[in-house]
């Protein structure tokens, strides 16, 4: 099994850096968030504060730290310099400028010690830690738009913007950024998780003093549902801020979260978008499978060997159910995984390409070659 399992991994790998930088010398220039016939937008570079802006970056900083090829650095640094613009356009970033620098100019930094790309992502940092409500003890996801006030807002999805703060504090020995990033973990654990196990998308505070007045079924079926993308940012966020603070109660709820995401996937291992949603119509989503594997490689190597073939294994049979059924390795084509989608509700949007859902695949065959820097 394991030897089947490493070929699989290897050849996996030797597949995605063919195909990315490929599509790389195809899109100079750009920063991508979907393909149309096989062919890469441009909607980042479009959006510059875009929330999902680091991800192409990302991608080509994974390639170019196994492969070395030196053409993919200079296009995740081109990437990098477009993204100046956001910091001018303030307005448009919300939580996510983690999930926007910290994989691309932090990795820059990490990996080559680019100063300018230090500073940016103290940048950033400053940015999510001026998101924080200190009555409330939470990050807030967004600012005010639709007409309706998100000031007592979070979502689950800000679990993977907090390796950022970690970082910063480590970064200028200030732990005023891991205060901030520990009391928002404590406030997901508290009101985002279920007793079950099971994630809420949205929670709604009092902004005065944190406690929880709603929810909302936001990208999932409904209030109550199970959101398979959310139940996924929660087991990958946890175990990060375990990894980065060593406090037990985020292993255990990553664990607890990954084991309700295992229960609801394992008929076929290939995740649908809510796993409480009527069975008509089958809605998949493959970024979330990509998200819940990274987590689930990194609970593995957090607990003993006798727990971590739960977590490895299931990890394993969810990225090669998804290579099988959803994978597009047509050279001449961009994006990797396809089926991945952004909401439950709404056509628009279902069964697309999505360059998180490519950047997670990737981040997990990589953990599974071995390979041990972590991104986040
Ligand atoms: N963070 C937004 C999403 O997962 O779609």
């Amino acid at each position: 099994m394991r030897d089947i399992n490493e070929q699989w991994q290897q050849e996996t790998w030797s597949k995605i850096q063919k195909k990315v930088i490929k599509s790389a010398a195809r899109n100079i220039g750009s920063i991508p968030y979907t393909a149309h016939d096989g062919k890469f937008d441009n909607r980042g570079a479009e959006n510059i504060c875009w929330w999902t802006n680091g991800f192409w970056p990302g991608i080509l900083w994974l390639v170019y730290a196994v492969s070395g090829e030196e053409s993919l650095k200079a296009r995740a640094e081109e990437c990098e310099a477009l993204m100046d613009r956001a910091f001018y356009e303030l307005e448009g970033l919300n939580h996510d400028v983690g999930m926007m620098w910290h994989i691309s100019s932090g990795v820059n930094y990490r990996l080559t010690g680019n100063p300018d790309s230090k500073r940016r992502n103290l940048y950033a940092a400053n940015i999510l830690a001026g998101r924080f409500n200190i009555k409330g003890n939470f990050i807030k996801a967004w600012d005010e738009w639709g007409g309706e006030d998100h000031r007592g807002w979070t979502i689950i999805d800000c679990m993977m913007n907090l390796p950022l703060l970690y970082w910063a504090s480590e970064e200028t020995k200030d732990p005023r950024y891991t205060h901030m990033a520990v009391a928002h973990a404590d406030m997901a654990a508290a009101d985002h998780i279920r007793p079950d196990g099971s994630v809420r998308h949205i929670a709604i505070h009092d902004d005065r003093n944190g406690g929880m007045i709603g929810e909302r079924g936001g990208q999932g079926y409904d209030e109550g549902s199970v959101w398979s993308r959310g139940q996924a940012w929660a087991i990958y966020g946890f175990i990060l801020s375990f990894i980065h603070t060593r406090k037990q109660e985020y292993l255990d709820t990553a664990k607890q979260c990954a084991q309700y995401f295992i229960a609801g996937v394992q008929s076929d291992w290939l995740p649908r978008c809510d796993f409480r949603s009527p069975g008509e119509p089958v809605i998949y989503d493959s970024t979330a499978g990509a998200i819940a594997a990274c987590g689930l490689l990194e609970i593995a190597g957090c607990v003993p060997e006798y727990e971590a073939g739960l977590y490895r294994d299931a990890a394993v049979r969810v990225l090669k159910a998804m290579e099988q059924s959803f994978c597009n390795w047509d050279l001449e084509k961009d994006s990797i995984l396809q089926m991945g989608t952004e909401q439950y509700h709404g056509e628009k949007g279902r069964h697309i390409p999505i360059i998180y859902g490519d950047y997670f695949f990737i981040e997990a065959i990589y953990k599974l070659t071995g390979q041990t820097f972590l991104f986040w």
